[in-house]
């Protein structure tokens, strides 16, 4: 019956992986980018070799059981021996150098493919940088710089830079490719060429600390247009009012950790706020960028994320109502 039991639970595991594509983080048995695409057949293969493998090895085992199986008294009869028999040293030793090579080669040949492409005149170069525990995406050609939401052309390659600012982080996106260790001091890098347009998931993965679950990764991936559209928003930068909210900001340590463009707010340790309000999100994925949830974050980001290092200002009431207002208008 144990059998039965392994059988159900793998049909259960495979079945669980299909329906994966309609979970946010989409299935890996979907590739939607050329890396993804490679790495997937590439497993396919392997899986094929090896899946065969296991079925000819364990299918002259069960052969050999049932038909040696004891049947009547026991006899101490010797079964004939092999011992230096030219053609099975053959056999044994020259199908695994094959099957061994088929595997190396394919393999050197997808990794050569998915690492060795280098930028085409034109594409989009995104600088990575992982931080305990968010995602700073900086466009260096554009003069773009955001967080945890990443936007990219749809059907043209971008090229990202992947570097940290403290620990070992590791990029992945699933259905655009695999994973990439974000080293400090020791930049990696990889591309994307996302077929469709959406919002395609990913997280942190490499363990980075407390928060290594809460890093979460958005690819907007949008129409050239769109995409030049939302470019040409970013390159804005934010209008100076006066208010009461920008005053409070502007005399807080806010400053000393971000930056909103056209203030004099440049700090680089937490995320770049000039357009905060076009980010879906707040806290890396954790919470929706509403009204409620900034003046949630505001009032104690420890509690919402702990260990991140927005220290709790003890802001009062009316700051912290200041303070909203004025982040609702960084659009
Ligand atoms: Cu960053 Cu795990």
């Amino acid at each position: 019956m144990k059998i039965f039991t392994v059988l159900g639970l793998s049909a259960f595991g495979f079945s669980t992986l299909a329906r994966a594509q309609d979970h946010p983080f989409g299935s890996i048995l979907r590739p939607l980018a050329t890396p993804a695409q490679a790495e997937y057949e590439l497993t396919l293969l392997v899986a094929a070799i090896c899946g065969a493998i296991l079925l000819v090895v364990g299918g002259l085992l069960a052969y050999v059981v049932f038909r040696f199986r004891e049947r009547g008294p026991i006899t101490h009869d010797e079964p004939p021996q092999l011992y230096g028999s030219n053609q099975v040293e053959i056999a044994w030793t020259v199908i695994p150098i094959l099957i061994v090579f088929v595997l190396t080669t394919a393999t050197a040949r997808v990794t050569s493919a998915v690492q060795d492409r280098e930028p085409v005149k034109g594409a989009v170069k995104i600088n990575v940088v992982g931080h305990q525990w968010w995602w700073e995406y900086t466009y260096p050609d554009l003069k773009i710089t955001t967080a945890n939401e990443m936007h990219v052309p749809v059907g043209a390659a971008t090229f990202l830079n992947l570097d940290s600012a403290d620990v070992v982080h590791s990029f992945w996106v699933p259905q655009l490719s695999g994973k990439t260790d974000v080293i400090p001091n020791r930049p990696n890098h990889m591309w994307i060429d996302p077929k469709e347009t959406g919002v395609y998931y990913g997280n942190c993965a490499e363990y980075c600390g407390a928060q290594h679950a809460h890093m979460l990764i958005r690819v907007v991936v949008e129409s050239k247009e769109d995409f030049d559209e939302w470019v040409a928003a970013q390159r804005k930068a934010a209008p100076k009012t006066d208010s009461p909210g920008e005053k409070t900001f502007l005399s807080l340590s806010c400053v000393d950790c971000h930056t909103v463009r056209g203030l004099p707010a440049s700090g680089d340790q937490g995320p770049n706020l000039t357009h905060v309000m076009t980010r879906s999100t707040i806290a890396a994925g954790q919470i929706a960028n509403t009204k409620e949830n900034l003046r949630a974050w505001l009032t104690d980001p420890q509690a919402i994320k702990a260990g991140n290092y927005m220290p709790n200002l003890d802001l009062t009431s009316v700051q912290l109502d200041q303070l909203v207002d004025f982040l609702q208008t960084l659009k």
